[in-house]
C-alpha cells in the first residue's frame, strides 16, 4: 500500500488543526520508512513514542478548541480520539517492551483509522468551526448594516 502523504483532500481548513496533522501524517511517515529500512525495535519504539506524543497533544488541542466553541459533536469525537489514542498506546507498549518489531499490519491498521478519522470527524468539525466563524462574523456585521444611518 502506497505511504502516508498529505494532500489538500485531507485538509478541514482550519490552519491550526491541519499543521497538527500534517505532523502526524510525518510521524506515521517517519515510522513507515523506518519499517522498511529493517530499524530494529527500538528505533521503531521511539518513533511509535513520538507518534504517541504527537497524537495526545492533537487531541488535547482539538478537544480544548471544541469545548471553547461548544461544538455539539465533542462528546463523540472526544470518544473517538480515546480509542485512537489507547490503540496507538497499545502498539508503543507492545514494542517498545517486547522488543518485537511492529509489523506492516500494525502500521496500515494506524495509517487508516488516522485518514479515516480526519476524512470523517475532523471534516466535520472544520466544516462547522467554518460555518461558526461565518455566522459570528455576519452577525457582528449586522448592526452595522442596519446601520445608524438615520
Ligand atoms: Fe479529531
Ligand atoms: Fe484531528
Amino acid at each position: 500500500m502506497a505511504e502516508l502523504s498529505w494532500c489538500d483532500k485531507y485538509a478541514v481548513g482550519v490552519e491550526s488543526i491541519d499543521a497538527e496533522h500534517k505532523e502526524m501524517f510525518d510521524a506515521v511517515r517517519e515510522l513507515g520508512s523506518a519499517m522498511a529500512q529493517n530499524a530494529d525495535a527500538a528505533e521503531t519504539g521511539a518513533l511509535l513514542e513520538k507518534l504517541v506524543d504527537a497524537t495526545g497533544k492533537h487531541f488535547a488541542d482539538e478537544e480544548a478548541m471544541m469545548r471553547e466553541a461548544k461544538y455539539p459533536g465533542l462528546a463523540l469525537h472526544a470518544a473517538n480520539h480515546q480509542r485512537l489514542k489507547e490503540k496507538v498506546e497499545a502498539f508503543a507498549d507492545r514494542y517498545s517492551q517486547s522488543g518485537a518489531k511492529m509489523n506492516q499490519h500494525a502500521l496500515n491498521f494506524l495509517r487508516d483509522w488516522l485518514v479515516y478519522h480526519i476524512e470523517n470527524d475532523d471534516q466535520r468539525l472544520g466544516d462547522w468551526l467554518k460555518n461558526r466563524v461565518r455566522d459570528l462574523a455576519r452577525a457582528q456585521a449586522q448592526p452595522q448594516a442596519a446601520g445608524h444611518s438615520g
